[in-house]
């Protein structure tokens, strides 16, 4: 005990500041989110998430190429599709704007770049739901067959990993079995496993217009109060053949990101979503904070939380700032 041990020895210099670190943060660490858009001929701002933008098709592959020489391992893909109908049937149209993007990108960059894509309906239907409305109800099972068909047709654009983000029951499984009876049986699956019906959701929505017309998505996306439901749904969809769990968001559910590493000692991605990224760009934009030392250090509690990779609008910049 003091005076013998000083806490402040270890803290005395930078070069011993990082011998001593625990939690490092590293572009391996990142996986940038685009936004491909069928109804737009040039890149477009979103308004809610400064330096963040829709792209059409025709630039996917120059974005490829620069997140593959930032050194950014991984990108997810999210399509806003010309046509929206009650069935989201562009999700899951092999022509569609995100199963093109595929194999663009896989097209120009290959391996370099480990290719995510959302599987969820939301923003294909003109209601926008994540599933299949009956009324104001939101079908569980028929909207099972539908994205385990969209998860096929990205599987065979190209998809690496394939990412069931609608919070339906028993969707990792029939995503699992429609991919391995379609001989996909290497394309992995990272489930939002823990997904929260959450107002961090919000500038999204505006990027991928999937606001939903009516109600919001509490019938399907968890209670912001819980925290043992989340270690259920994690291990149902282990269970059911996740190879990657994410909690999402990630800042206010830190305690659920330690948990679920802690329980299942399973590969983690946590996503840090775009209400967070509206909220530091907001505040430094007005000089209130420090946009790169704010980001880092949240970047940097949620790896240290016990995630191994986390989604994120700030990986282009934070892989600068990393160097
Ligand atoms: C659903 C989906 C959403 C996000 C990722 N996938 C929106 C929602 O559930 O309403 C949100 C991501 C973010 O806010 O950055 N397809």
């Amino acid at each position: 005990m003091f005076p013998v041990k000083r806490m402040r020895r270890l803290r005395r210099t930078s070069k011993i500041r990082e011998m001593v670190r625990e939690t490092s943060l590293t572009k391996n660490d990142l996986i940038y989110p685009i936004f491909i858009d069928e109804t737009i001929d040039e890149k477009t701002e979103i308004k809610a998430m400064p330096g963040q933008y829709r792209l059409p098709l025709q630039e996917v592959r120059d974005e490829a190429l620069e997140l593959v020489s930032l050194g950014i391992p991984a990108v997810i893909l999210f399509g806003i599709p010309r046509k929206k109908d009650a069935l989201g049937s562009e999700a899951y149209n092999s022509n569609g704007i995100i199963q093109k993007a595929i194999k663009e990108i896989k097209d120009e960059v290959g391996d370099d770049l480990v290719l995510i894509t959302d599987v969820c309906l939301c923003e294909y239907t003109d209601h926008g739901h994540c599933g299949i409305v009956k009324g104001e109800k939101v079908l569980n099972d028929p909207t099972l067959d539908l994205l385990a068909k969209m998860a096929v047709t990205h599987a065979e654009a190209g998809a690496d990993i394939v990412a069931p983000s609608d919070m339906m029951d028993g969707r990792v499984s029939a995503v699992r079995n429609a991919l391995d009876d379609a001989g996909f049986t290497e394309t992995i699956i990272m489930s939002y496993a823990a997904k929260y019906a959450s107002a961090f959701y919000g500038p999204f929505r505006e990027a991928a217009s999937s606001t939903p017309a009516f109600g919001d998505r509490k019938s399907y996306q968890m209670d912001c109060g819980n925290s043992d439901e989340a270690l259920l749904e994690v291990k149902m969809d282990l269970e059911e053949g996740a190879d990657i769990v994410m909690v999402k968001p990630a800042l206010s559910y830190l305690d659920i990101i330690y948990r679920v590493k802690n329980e299942f000692k399973v590969p983690v991605a946590a996503y840090n979503v775009s209400g967070e990224y509206s909220m530091i760009k907001a505040a430094s934009e007005e000089g209130f904070i420090d946009e790169r030392k704010i980001a880092l250090e949240v970047l940097t509690s949620i790896k240290r939380a016990g995630a191994d990779f986390i989604l994120t609008y700030f990986a282009k910049d934070a892989s600068r700032w990393l160097e």
